[in-house]
């Protein structure tokens, strides 16, 4: 993969977006500073400038059907959760693709494709890992590589190692096993934990059995007993404390 240092900019995806048509597939754009750094739902993401990683891969032509874009969520969730536990720290996925460690947050993910009729065109992966920042006052429960190992990193050699355990997996794109994996580290996988359903507005207890081919999260519901498992869609079920 090409690495592409940008001092400042307002942020990797936008700018990968705006420079797709010229960038060979397995160009990174990383950034320093992002000024408007884009998280899920249309959040910020905010992270202190040449602190932490924040960095996007550009994929062409990665032979997935639309259909499978979700399995590119799984390989970028392993990868990450596999580099950190390189580091010796035990991360785990929280579903769809935010990255916990010790209930704090370490690592979001925007993934960003287009397509070429029913296949996957261009893919922009979005990474934002916090490396060796130690204060997030605006954000509670966020942490980072150096808050759970105490050691400080150099940005561009931990991009690079996390680099080549993202490309050692991308074979895994077309197989089987990529699902056990994520599911391997999914967060409160066979825990019985609160839920908001919120096609129904409905709060419950319930447990994690695993997510389907297709990406959806399966609960079982534990207040009603008997009935199938619960199947979710991104943003229909909330995680209660
Ligand atoms: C989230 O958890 O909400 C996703 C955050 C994704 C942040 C990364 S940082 C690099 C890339 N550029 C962006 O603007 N966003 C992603």
């Amino acid at each position: 993969m090409n690495v592409i240092w940008l001092e400042t900019v307002d942020s990797t995806n936008s700018e990968a977006l705006r420079l797709l048509p010229e960038l060979p597939s397995g160009t990174v754009l990383a950034a320093y500073e992002q000024t408007a750094g884009r998280g899920q739902r249309g959040n910020t993401w905010f992270t202190r400038p040449g602190q932490n990683l924040t960095f996007s891969i550009v994929l062409k032509n990665l032979s997935l059907e639309a259909s499978q874009a979700i399995r590119l969520n799984f390989l970028t969730s392993v990868a990450v959760a596999s580099f950190l536990e390189s580091k010796g720290v035990k991360a785990a996925v929280k579903w769809p693709n935010d990255i916990y460690v010790n209930g704090g947050k370490i690592c979001g993910i925007l993934i960003e494709n287009s397509l070429d009729g029913p296949m996957l065109g261009a893919s922009v992966i979005g990474i934002g890992i916090n490396v060796n920042q130690r204060e997030f006052s605006q954000l509670a429960n966020a942490t980072s590589l150096t808050l759970c190992t105490g050691k400080e990193y150099v940005l561009e050699t931990a991009l690079k190692e996390f680099l080549t355990v993202f490309e050692r997996l991308l074979p895994s794109l077309a197989e089987e096993d990529l699902l056990q994996e994520y599911t391997a580290r999914l967060f409160r996988m066979g825990v019985s934990a609160r839920y908001h359903d919120l096609l129904t507005d409905r709060e419950y207890r319930g447990i994690i059995r695993g997510v389907e081919p297709d990406g959806r999260l399966c609960i079982q519901d534990q207040d009603a007993p008997g009935l199938p498992l619960r199947h979710y869609h991104f943003k229909e079920v909330s995680y209660l404390l």
